[in-house]
């Protein structure tokens, strides 16, 4: 095959100097390649290292080792003909939305009324004809990452860079503004060559991609890579799209087997200080024990289909199946979720014997609970303020990372009565909920 390769990486890794002065390695020996004419998609969950890598080629950073090369050239600093879009663009406000998308151009040192033609056009293409003149905040959150797209486009990249570019937008916005991104390029309108796009989102990933690289965490690596091979426009609904979803759900539940066998014990991913945590409702966990344990399930069931049979995405449904998994109420393999003893348990209990056994696998199983509790327990007046824990993730993940975790172990210590937070105060505390 005579393809034409854009981007090469090769043998990259990334590591960050941590605070007490070890190195975090977020990305370790990432392999990729991105030909002319190709979608491709990184998946995996948070803190796997995809935006890390993004930011490496746009040589906004660099590798501890390895290479990236772009057309050939090594990058060092940000390539011209590379854009990025992100999860939401900061627009100038006093800026009208033409100005804003002729930002995009104004280093590129071209002629005034080149600047002009080729804005206009690219807010033509991207469906923002009739409002040049208008200001953000007179546009809805689909209209502004138009224009964020229209500033990204309007270089004429050959690559561009997608960081989750739809997450913000509610899910219709966030369709129309896919669809129309997808024709354009279907029909060879959109100037750039590749594309290469993050998303936490498994149907996003197979509507868009022509290639699929799952993510693992810890460090950050490619599990595996999945082609997927359906005309576009693609449909949800068609059995050929389900059985490709599924086969990422397989590979994505079958991290464990990937792992070099001298940390496969750690059958079930573990939660260090570190670890960032997803934000579940009790309620949700509860309510997917439920559903598992009932029949025609009684405690073994097929994602996709439990995901189908609660009215979930199955996109919805993954985190709170790994949050289960990580408390040890179930166990995710080859794509299906099995209850443990204590899940099936948990699903039987009323809601005091409920709570309780959340707060013994809260306590057992996630490190940051059991360490808010010790504190807790050690501090005479039994209180701590959210910052004493907050600094010290920010040692680990980034602030707005820290700050998901710390919600999300607020909430379930709440379930749980094993320590409660005072949000006025924003003091932890040991009263009785
Ligand atoms: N500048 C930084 N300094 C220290 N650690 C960082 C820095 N940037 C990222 N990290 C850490 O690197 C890891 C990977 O982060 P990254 O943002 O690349 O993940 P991600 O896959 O994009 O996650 P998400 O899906 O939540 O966006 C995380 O543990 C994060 O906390
Ligand atoms: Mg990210």
């Amino acid at each position: 095959m005579d393809q034409v390769s854009l981007l090469d990486i090769h043998e990259v890794r990334k590591s960050f100097p941590k605070p007490d002065g070890g190195e975090l390695l977020v990305l370790d020996g990432i392999e990729l390649t991105l030909h002319e004419g190709e979608i491709v998609g990184l998946l995996g969950r948070s803190g796997s290292g995809k935006s890390t890598l993004l930011r490496l080629i746009a040589g906004l950073s660099s590798p501890a080792s390895g290479s990236v090369t772009y057309l050939g050239q090594p990058v060092a600093g940000p390539p011209e003909g590379i854009a990025m879009v992100f999860q939401s663009f900061a627009l100038f406000p006093w800026l009208t939305v033409l100005e804003n998308v002729e930002i995009g151009l104004e280093a590129l040192g071209l002629p005034r009324d080149e600047i002009h033609r080729r804005a206009l056009s690219a807010i033509d293409m991207i469906g923002l004809d009739g409002f040049e003149s208008a200001y953000p905040r007179e546009l809805s959150g689909g209209m502004r990452q138009r224009v964020g797209f229209a500033r990204a486009l309007v270089v004429h990249p050959n690559i561009i860079l997608m960081d989750e570019p739809f997450s913000a937008l509610d899910i219709l916005t966030a369709e129309t503004l896919r669809t129309d991104f997808l024709d354009l390029w279907a029909e060879g309108q959109l100037p750039i060559k590749g594309v290469l796009i993050v998303t936490h989102n498994i149907e996003e990933a197979v509507l868009m991609c022509d290639r699929i690289l799952v993510f693992g965490s810890n460090p950050g690596r490619i599990l595996t890579e999945i082609a997927v091979d359906l005309p576009q426009p693609r449909s949800r609904l068609d059995p050929a799209f389900r059985e490709v979803v599924e086969r990422i759900y397989v590979a994505m539940t079958a991290s464990d087997a990937a792992r070099p066998p001298e940390t496969r014990a750690e059958r079930f991913p573990g939660t260090g200080i570190g670890t960032v945590l997803p934000r579940i409702s009790s309620n949700l966990l509860s309510g997917l024990l439920e559903a598992v344990a009932a029949p025609p399930y009684d405690g073994e069931a097929d994602l996709p289909v439990i995901a189908a049979a609660l009215y979930m995405e199955i996109d919805d449904l993954f985190p709170v199946a790994e949050t289960l998994q990580m408390l040890r109420f179930a166990e995710l393999v080859g794509g299906d979720i099995r209850l443990s003893v204590e899940g099936k348990q948990f699903a039987h209990a009323d809601l005091d014997a409920r709570k309780q056994l959340f707060a013994r696998h809260l306590l057992s199983y996630v490190a940051l609970a059991a360490h808010i509790r010790r504190v807790l327990d050690e501090r005479p007046d039994h209180r701590a303020p959210w910052s004493r824990f907050s600094d010290e993730l920010e040692d680990h993940m980034s602030p707005d990372a820290a700050e998901r975790t710390l919600r999300a172990v607020i909430s379930w210590g709440r379930f749980g009565e094993v320590f409660a937070y005072d949000d006025q105060t924003q003091m932890f505390n040991l009263e009785n909920p």
